[in-house]
């Protein structure tokens, strides 16, 4: 494993740690477990796996609140399960990629305990803390994620505190050179225990505007042309909370310490407009960001060949392409459930795949899971509990993993886990769809396996044969990615040439020569290649 650059071309696999597998029986996917499933990983065939928080937290956000950046919380087991699992992985060929959560600590981390301790504290300055407006009140307009204001007021020592996400999440003052310091020798921490790589969460944010001004109100709210719920975080255009362009900073000089050990810094910069988001791919910026609009697009050729331009006109190699998360309805979902739900969500990955840069595929997408059904009595998500938005709530698609018919489904021998498994049936669990050649495992299995032993997939330039019409349709050298992203079957006209099926979303259409106009089912995908002599 000594390829400068590793993640070039890198299929990932993003692993929701809690949902995963439960190794000591209490209920929560942990380390052991993950360590006694990451064969599953291999034979799936991608490069490396994403595992999201596992430091030592009160858990208000499952994880995404750190209380000790170089820990690891005993509910998801010990330093030693964490090596192990490290050293298995690389044993597997797999590298490992942790999650980093440096706009905002846990509450309950010495830092902000000391900061809110005293004006005086020596870790004051660490987090953002501003007095109250003239009259009162909050310091500016700015909202958090999660439901209601940004800032909260701390009676102790007068003054409020920043949060972009919950009161027990204060961000980080990234102006503060301190801070800095401290997420370096983090990050040199973690190399030296042998990862690969940093998931870099809220990349986008970090840095704030010196002077906190007031964001503007929003227009016309993204969610609304999207067709979801408003949020408060929607109300204003985040002109001055996060995306500023001082966080490169940070970035060129994190990478300063990864680039010469081959780890890859990719950041969940969460911004749909491809312009600013291609500010963080220039040059000596990070390696890696997720391109996140194929998670807000409808099931529409036109739409869908929008997203794809979008994303394939960002710089060379350094998109990371998703159709899901722990954050995110689950695709299957999103178009539409069941069948036709499982069809559109393969082709969209089998589109996505071809693309040139990397992909990662969000655990339970290769089982082709929907979301799970959670009652309201259930729900964990913050957004659900504290902000009281059902709509939204991230748990449906944080269900655990369905490994094996039974109870548990292989997940936990708990009576019941963190979060009900959501309505999975036999047909969903691993262990069935391993022993059944037409399952969308074995499908996926199929299709990372012809992206690997097709190299036009990541070195070609992409060329567009449609333009408009149900088909979606792109040539990389000898290679075609097509799928029928309409309600009707329709047909794809060939380029000149003897092409094959290397790869089908429906099984029994792989192998065959294709003819000069090629039929695509609806929610039918192929990647064709061109026979040689
Ligand atoms: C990211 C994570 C999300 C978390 C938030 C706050 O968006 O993916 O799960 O709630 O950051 O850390």
């Amino acid at each position: 494993m000594t390829a400068a650059q590793w993640w070039r071309g890198a299929v990932g696999y993003e692993v929701y740690l809690r949902s995963f597998a439960d190794g000591d029986g209490d209920g929560v996917g942990d380390l052991p477990g993950l360590l006694s499933r990451l064969d599953h990983l291999a034979e799936l065939g991608v490069d490396a796996v994403w595992i999201t928080p596992f430091y030592p937290s009160p858990m208000r956000d499952h994880g995404y609140d750190v209380a000790d950046y170089r820990g690891v919380d005993p509910v998801f087991g010990s330093d030693t399960d964490l090596d192990a699992c490290v050293a298995r992985a690389h044993e597997l060929g797999l590298r490992v990629v942790v999650d980093l959560v440096p706009n905002h600590s846990s509450s309950d981390h010495p830092w902000f305990r000391a900061a809110r301790s005293s004006r005086s504290s020596a870790y004051r300055d660490y987090y953002v803390w501003r007095d109250p407006a003239p009259g009162g009140g909050p310091p500016n307009n700015w909202v958090a994620h999660f439901g209601g204001s940004g800032w909260t007021f701390d009676a102790a020592t007068g003054q409020y505190w920043l949060h972009l996400f919950l009161p027990e999440q204060p961000d980080l003052n990234w102006a503060n050179p301190a801070v800095r310091d401290e997420f370096d020798a983090i990050i040199a921490f973690w190399l030296d225990r042998g990862v690969d790589g940093f998931r870099i969460d809220v990349a986008h944010g970090l840095v704030k505007h010196d002077d906190l001004p007031d964001n503007p109100v929003a227009a016309q709210p993204d969610a609304v042309e999207l067709g979801a719920v408003v949020s408060t975080w929607e109300t204003l255009e985040h002109r001055y909370d996060v995306d500023q362009p001082a966080v490169l900073d940070v970035y060129r000089r994190w990478r300063a310490i990864t680039a010469p050990r081959d780890a890859v810094l990719l950041g969940e910069v969460y911004l749909l407009d491809p312009a600013r988001l291609r500010r963080y791919l220039a040059g000596d910026g990070l390696d890696l960001a997720f391109w996140f609009a194929p998670l807000h697009v409808p099931w529409d050729a036109q739409r869908l060949r929008r997203v794809l331009a979008d994303g394939a006109g960002l710089p060379a190699g350094r998109v990371a392409w998703v159709s899901g998360s722990h954050d995110r309805s689950r695709a299957v979902s999103r178009f539409g459930g069941g069948a036709v739900g499982r069809a559109r969500a393969l082709a969209l990955s089998t589109l996505l795949l071809g693309m040139p840069g990397a992909a990662f595929l969000y655990q339970g997408e290769e089982l082709g899971l929907s979301d799970g059904a959670i009652a309201a009595a259930d729900a964990q998500d913050p957004i659900a509990v504290r902000e009281g938005a059902l709509a939204r709530t991230r748990d449906v698609c944080r269900t655990p993993l369905p490994w094996a018919p039974g109870p548990g489904f292989g997940f936990t021998t708990a009576e019941r886990p963190w979060l009900p498994f959501g309505a999975r049936t036999d047909a969903d669990t691993v262990a069935v769809q391993r022993d059944d050649p037409g399952s969308m495992l074995h499908r996926y299995r199929r299709l990372l396996a012809v992206r690997r032993d097709t190299p036009e997939l990541r070195a070609a330039p992409l060329d567009w044969l449609t333009d408009a019409g149900p088909v979606v349709a792109y040539r990389r050298g000898d290679a075609i990615v097509a799928a029928n992203c309409g309600d009707a079957a329709a047909t794809l006209a060939l380029p000149a040439g003897a092409w094959t099926v290397a790869f089908a979303s429906r099984a029994d259409a792989e192998g065959g020569d294709a003819g000069d106009e090629f039929p695509l089912a609806p929610a039918e995908a192929v990647i064709l290649r061109r026979r040689s002599g």
